[in-house]
């Protein structure tokens, strides 16, 4: 819709999983090598956690899509809130598993210990991957637990993976669930972007969908936008997109922070933080990134939507945080390098990305 006025091959904010859309912060680098590090060699028990939309299952889906080897055989379970039977069903169907294993848990008991350690004799892995594991009821959990303990008298058989927010952590520290805590052997805790993360992870997004992040928004709509998403990449997408719809509406370019604040009361975000006060995230003129652009010259009146639109109804809590610290650019490190964007002309701020 809004493509050819941004000057876009394709939408840069789809919600939808797509691989050619990752953005790896160094810390989004470090969970990614320890998931791959997690399904690459029998390692019991890896724990991934994060808040709602930090991209835990993006990165599953990354890990996973490096994973060729013939001999593994990996299943990954999306929606745990199962009953004990659809449970032992579904990894029974995802394993290639007779019928019968689908069927009775003793059948798949004794076919699935068979199949995992016939595969580790031919120098295979067998991995299973639970995404919102924070969803898995207790009986599961306890399931787990047991499955966990597949392994011969040299090395633990079957790679476990439990991907899930913060509360799953909560629940491992029931008394009740301490020999499944004392099984994991790696764990990482996502984290929302900064500040300077948030700049560019816009831009590069941007990129990708064939546009140039400097023409399409300002930095005072970027800082809003970090502001009122609490870095969650989700939270990001849903705004952008929306914004780039009002922009679109408006016939905006770039977007500023007044369509951002627009569409953030909207779905009901805070975006108004302070950023030009002491203490707040602006900082000094960044000279590489100063790139002066036209204003929008709108007045203040309520964006125009276009045929079609429909305010999205749901918001998430947004995590308040202190200011982000700046992300220093050392490409060599695979540090970050500086987004460039325009300026809103009407207040003159100015953010170290
Ligand atoms: N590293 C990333 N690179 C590019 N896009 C990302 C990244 N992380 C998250 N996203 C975007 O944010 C959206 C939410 O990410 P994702 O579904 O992976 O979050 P999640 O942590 O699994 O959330 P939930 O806990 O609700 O399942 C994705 O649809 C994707 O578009
Ligand atoms: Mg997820």
């Amino acid at each position: 819709m809004y493509e050819a006025f941004f000057g876009l091959r394709e939408r840069p904010f789809d919600l939808a999983v797509n691989p050619r859309f990752i953005f790896l912060t160094p810390r989004h680098r470090e969970a990614l090598s320890t998931l791959r590090y997690g399904i690459s060699a029998p390692r019991g028990l890896t724990l991934l956690l994060g808040d709602a939309g930090t991209g835990k299952t993006t990165l599953v889906r990354a890990a996973l899509a490096e994973e060729t080897r013939a001999e593994n055989r990996t299943v990954l379970l999306s929606n745990p809130t199962l009953t004990r039977s659809e449970f032992y069903e579904f990894i029974a169907r995802g394993f290639g598993m007779s019928e019968g294993a689908a069927q009775s848990k003793a059948r798949f008991l004794i076919e699935f210990q068979r199949a995992v350690q016939e595969r580790h004799g031919a120098g295979g892995l067998t991995t299973m991957i639970i995404d919102e594991a924070q969803s898995l009821p207790d009986e599961l959990l306890e399931e787990v637990r047991l499955l966990a303990n597949i392994e011969t008298s040299t090395a633990k058989l079957l790679n476990l993976v439990l991907v899930g927010q913060p509360e799953l952590a909560d629940r491992l520290n029931q008394p009740s669930l301490r020999q499944l805590k004392q099984r994991i052997t790696l764990r990482w805790q996502l984290a929302p972007l900064d500040l300077r993360e948030t700049a560019v992870y816009v831009a590069s997004r941007i990129r990708v969908a064939g546009g140039n992040a400097g023409e399409i928004f300002t930095r005072e709509a970027v800082a809003s936008i970090y502001e009122a998403s609490g870095g969650l990449p989700r939270l990001i997408n849903v705004i952008c997109d929306n914004a780039l719809l009002g922009g679109f509406a408006a016939q905006v370019k770039p977007i500023d922070q007044e369509i951002v604040r627009e569409i953030c009361r909207d779905f009901d975000l805070d975006s108004s933080y302070p950023f030009d006060e002491p203490g707040s995230p602006a900082r000094q003129p960044h000279p590489s990134t100063l790139h002066p652009s036209a204003g929008s010259g709108r007045g203040n009146g309520k964006l125009p939507r276009p045929p079609g639109h429909v305010d999205g109804a749901g918001s998430e809590e947004v995590d308040r945080r202190s200011p982000p610290a700046p992300v220093t650019e050392n490409p060599d490190r695979g540090e970050l390098p500086a987004p460039t964007f325009g300026q809103d002309t009407k207040k003159r701020k100015f953010f170290f990305f």
